[in-house]
Order: C-alpha cells, then structure tokens, then sequence
C-alpha cells in the first residue's frame, strides 16, 4: 500500500491534493489517502506508517521550508516513534507559488533529514514551480501547455 499524505490546510482543494491525484492516475499498487490536518491521532498514523510500502508527502512550501502544521507532525513523530520504521521509502512533492521550483529546494533537505532521524529511507522529492497556476489547469492533459514537461 502507498501511503499518500497531504500536508496542505487547504484540503482537498488544494494545489497539493491535484498532485497527489495526478500520481494516483499512475499508481498500479494500491493506496491510501490521508489529510494530515485532519487526521489528529498519531498513533493511527504510526499504524498506517508501518503497514505502508511507501509514503508520498504532498504539501505547499511556506516562507521557504515546511508549512508550520507539517513541521509539528513531524517533530511529533521523530519525538514518540523515531526509529521504528524499517527503512520504509518516503517521498515528497511539494509546490510553491514562485516559478522557480529551486525555491522548494530547503522544503526538499529538511524533509530529507527528517527521513535520515526517523529511519526512513529518502527517495527523493519533487518540486513544482507555479503551483497555483498548474493547479488551476486540471482540465489540460499533462502532455500538454504548461503541462508538458
Ligand atoms: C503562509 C504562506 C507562505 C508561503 N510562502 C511561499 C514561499 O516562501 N515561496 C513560494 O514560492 N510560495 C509561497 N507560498 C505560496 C504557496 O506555496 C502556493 O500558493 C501553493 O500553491 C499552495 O499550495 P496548496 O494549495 O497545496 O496549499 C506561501 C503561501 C502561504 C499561504
């Protein structure tokens, strides 16, 4: 199962949540779709954690790191369950109003230490420049204007 975190406090509108969709399309095993904000009770998440067989985390970058509501997820998870993980793959994607998705570039290293604490492998992160314009253009196929690659 491929655990799939938003970590965007806007929900399932989010610009976040459209990414998370977009890789669902491509997913042939199963998964799981969590909105962090909601889901309050670590513990159901250090379960789902432990069953997963990845994890993608979805959010917004905020003032150039991680948005304050994922960080404390974060440190609250590092503080009551690091190390119990076996290596499991995490992944992240993440969108930023700036064109320039190197400006994602520290969201990306500090979700990468945070996975190197909890015994998480790190398989990389994908930063997406102009999310609130690529979030805007669902109806546009992905080969497609700003869609393409
Ligand atoms: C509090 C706050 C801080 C933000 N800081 C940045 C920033 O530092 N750089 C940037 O490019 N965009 C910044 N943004 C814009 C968001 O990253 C952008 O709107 C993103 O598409 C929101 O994604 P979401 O819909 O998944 O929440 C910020 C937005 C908010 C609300």
């Amino acid at each position: 199962m491929i655990l799939l975190l938003n970590g965007s406090l806007r929900k399932s509108k989010s610009n976040s949540n459209h990414f998370l969709n977009l890789l669902k399309t491509q997913l042939k095993d199963s998964y799981e779709s969590v909105q962090l904000y909601q889901r309050k009770d670590l513990n159901v998440m250090k379960d789902l954690l432990q069953k997963a067989d990845a994890c993608v985390i979805g959010m917004p970058v905020y003032v150039d790191g991680v948005p304050a509501q994922v960080m404390e997820f974060m440190e609250q998870m590092y503080l009551r369950y690091q190390g119990q993980f076996a290596q499991l793959p995490v992944y992240v994607i993440t969108n930023l109003g700036f064109y320039e998705s190197e400006q994602g570039n520290v969201l990306l290293e500090i979700v990468k230490n945070w996975c190197s604490k909890m015994g998480f492998f790190y398989g990389g992160g994908l930063a997406i420049g102009a999310g609130e314009m690529l979030g805007t253009l669902k109806k546009v196929p992905l080969d497609q204007g700003p869609n393409n690659n």
